[in-house]
C-alpha cells in the first residue's frame, strides 16, 4: 500500500538534504573500520575507551554467555534475576557511591520509562532544550506538564520554576554532557536550584560515564541528584543502561517503571561485558588514559578553532564543528569519506535548523599520526567551504 504521508515525508528530507540512509560498516575498532567498502579512520564511535575491543570485556562477555545462556528469558519481575545481575547492580552502585542501582535494557529505555514513572499527572517537568532525544520521549510520555529552559540557562529554569504553577511535584531534566555540542551542565547549580524549589533531579550522564571522576564514575554524583542514570554503551563499549539512587526509589521504578517491567533484561552476554568494563576504567591505568584523552580533545578543540571553525561551547570529547546548512554539512562529510575518515554529519531534527555539523569524537586510541591526518584535512576542507 502507498500512504502520501510517508512519500511527501521522504520528498521533503531529500529536498533539504536531511535524508538518512545505513552505511554498511565493518568494525575492527574504535579507530578503525571498513565503512561501505572503504578503509577509514573513525572519528565518529562513542566507544571513547576502546572498550568494546578490550579482551578482557570480551572474555568476560564469553564467559557470561556460556555459564547463563543467549538470553535472559523475560523481564525480571516474571522469571527472577541471575543473582550475577544483582552483583553488578551492587557494583555499579559501588562505582557510583550511590545506596544502589538499577539495570536497564539501554539508555532509550531507561530515559523513557524512568521520567514517566516520575512525572505523573500534575508534575511539572524542566528540561533543557538541547536534551537528548530519549530524555524528550520520557518527558512527552509522561502525563507531567513539559517546560523547556534555554540550553544551560539555569536563571531561564529559575524564572520558569518561579512562575511555576504551585505543582505538587516538580522534575528538573538534565543532561551531563550534551551528546551533540560537547558541553557540560552546571551540575552544582542544578543541585542548589533542585534544593531550593524542593524539585526531583533528574541526570543523564551517558558521555561522562566512564570518562569523568576518579574511578570514572562520571559526573552525576548521586550525592548532587535523585537518579543519577548512565549508559554502558558509550565510553564502557557494550549495551545498557543504569539508574545510580536510593533503595527507595529503586524499589519504586521495580514497581512502576514500564520500561524495566514489562521489558527482557539484558542478556548475559552483556551484563558480563559490563562487569568487566566497571572493573576497567576503575583502574588506575584508566584514570591516566582518561586525562590524557581530554587532552588530545583539547589540542584538536583549539587547532580547529584557530583554522577559523565554530566547535560551539565544547569542552569534552565531543567536538561540533558546527557548519550551518545540512548540505555543507553532508559536502564536509562526505570529502572525509573520500579522504578514509569517518566524520558523520548531524543534521536537523536530531540539532536544531540551521545548525548542522560533523560531530567528531576523540576516543583514547587515537594516535598522534591520527589527530595531525583530521586536522590537516580540515585545513584542507576549510580552503573548499570558504
Ligand atoms: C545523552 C544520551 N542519553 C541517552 C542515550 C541513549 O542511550 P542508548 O544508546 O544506550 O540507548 C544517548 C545515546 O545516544 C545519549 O546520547
Amino acid at each position: 500500500m502507498k500512504f502520501e504521508f510517508i512519500e511527501d515525508f521522504l520528498k521533503e528530507a531529500k529536498k533539504n538534504d536531511n535524508f538518512r540512509t545505513l552505511r554498511n560498516i565493518v568494525p575492527f575498532s574504535a579507530r578503525k573500520c571498513i565503512a561501505d567498502g572503504r578503509r577509514c579512520l573513525n572519528f565518529s564511535s562513542n566507544d571513547y575507551l576502546g572498550l568494546s575491543n578490550h579482551p578482557d570485556v570480551i572474555a568476560e562477555s564469553t564467559k557470561w554467555v556460556n555459564k547463563y545462556g543467549a538470553g535472559s528469558g523475560a523481564s525480571r519481575l516474571v522469571t527472577g534475576t541471575i543473582d550475577a545481575y544483582e552483583n553488578l547492580e551492587n557494583e555499579i552502585a559501588e562505582w557510583k557511591g550511590a545506596e544502589a542501582a538499577l539495570i536497564f535494557g539501554s539508555g532509550f529505555l531507561a530515559n523513557s520509562g524512568m521520567i514517566p514513572a516520575l512525572a505523573g499527572h500534575g508534575t511539572e517537568v524542566f528540561a533543557d532544550k538541547l536534551n537528548h532525544a530519549s530524555l524528550n520521549a520520557g518527558c512527552r510520555l509522561s502525563d507531567g506538564d513539559f517546560k523547556r529552559f534555554r540550553h544551560n540557562d539555569l536563571g531561564h529554569l529559575e524564572k520558569l520554576l518561579e512562575k511555576s504553577a504551585g505543582s505538587s511535584r516538580k522534575l528538573i531534566v538534565d543532561e551531563t554532557i550534551f551528546s551533540m555540542d560537547g558541553d557540560m551542565s552546571d551540575v552544582e547549580g542544578l543541585q542548589k536550584i533542585a534544593q531550593k524549589y524542593d524539585a526531583i533531579l533528574y541526570l543523564d550522564d551517558a558521555h561522562g560515564s566512564g570518562l569523568f571522576g576518579a574511578r570514572g564514575e562520571g559526573l552525576a554524583n548521586p550525592s548532587a541528584c535523585d537518579i543519577a542514570m548512565g549508559t554502558f554503551s558509550k565510553a564502557l563499549g557494550s549495551y545498557g543502561a543504569y539508574a545510580a539512587c536510593s533503595k527507595e526509589l529503586r524499589d519504586y521504578f521495580i514497581n512502576s517503571c514500564g520500561s524495566f517491567i514489562y521489558s527482557t533484561a539484558l542478556p548475559p552476554a552483556v551484563c558480563g561485558a559490563i562487569s568487566a568494563a566497571l572493573k576497567i576504567v576503575q583502574s588506575p591505568e584508566s584514570s591516566e588514559i582518561r586525562t590524557a584523552l581530554q587532552k588530545k580533545a583539547a589540542k584538536l578543540r583549539s587547532s580547529l578553532q584557530e583554522l577559523g571553525f565554530d566547535t560551539g561551547e565544547s569542552s569534552s570529547h565531543i567536538i561540533p564543528v558546527v557548519l550551518g546548512s545540512s548540505e555543507t554539512t553532508m559536502k564536509v562529510s562526505k570529502f572525509f569519506y573520500e579522504n578514509n575518515i569517518l566524520v558523520t554529519g548531524i543534521r536537523p531534527p536530531t540539532v536544531p535548523a540551521g545548525k548542522a555539523r560533523v560531530r567528531i569524537t576523540v576516543n583514547a586510541i587515537h594516535t598522534e599520526e591520527d589527530m595531525a591526518l583530521l586536522i590537516k584535512k580540515f585545513k584542507e576542507i576549510k580552503e573548499k567551504i570558504s
